[in-house]
């Protein structure tokens, strides 16, 4: 079915200057990019984006990591984008990330790990809201 996916590309890859790289790679998978933006997020929209790993460990070196500078945040449409984007980006930790994923060919470590990708149909209808108004997402 058409989905909808949010896509965030994180502060490491965008110090390293692959966003476009990193979005041709969408393209190239069928994917399109129906909403976009630079962001610098504050500290309370990445702990509330992140909100259901507030309990874990490793929460608070994820909210420093995701400030530590400008972030890139698309929507992406098409075809089962749900799965499409986890199958491209790989494994959360790179280091068990397949050979060819994004994450594998671009992160460093389980937190600067390049990119986020929602991880079911329900939380990307909700992550997209997060980011986006109705109006800033264009079907094309
Ligand atoms: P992301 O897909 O953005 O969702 C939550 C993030 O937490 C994850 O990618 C990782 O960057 C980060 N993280 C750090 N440690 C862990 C862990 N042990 N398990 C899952 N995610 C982790």
């Amino acid at each position: 079915a058409l989905e909808r996916t949010l896509s965030i590309i994180k502060p490491d890859a965008v110090k390293k200057n692959v966003i476009g790289e990193i979005l041709s790679r969408f393209e190239k998978a069928g994917l399109k990019i129906v909403a976009a933006k630079m962001k610098q997020l504050t500290k309370e929209e990445a702990e509330g984006f992140y909100a259901v790993h507030k309990e874990r460990g490793f929460f608070n070196d994820l909210v420093a990591f995701m400030i530590s500078g400008p972030v890139m945040i698309q929507a992406l449409e098409g075809e089962g984008a749900v799965l499409k984007n986890r199958d491209l980006m790989g494994a959360t930790n790179p280091k068990e990330a397949a050979p060819g994923t994004i994450r594998a060919d671009f992160a460093d470590s389980i937190d600067a790990n390049a990119v986020h990708g929602s991880d079911s149909l329900e939380n990307a209808a909700n992550e997209i809201k997060y980011f986006f108004n109705d109006s800033d997402v264009v079907s094309h």
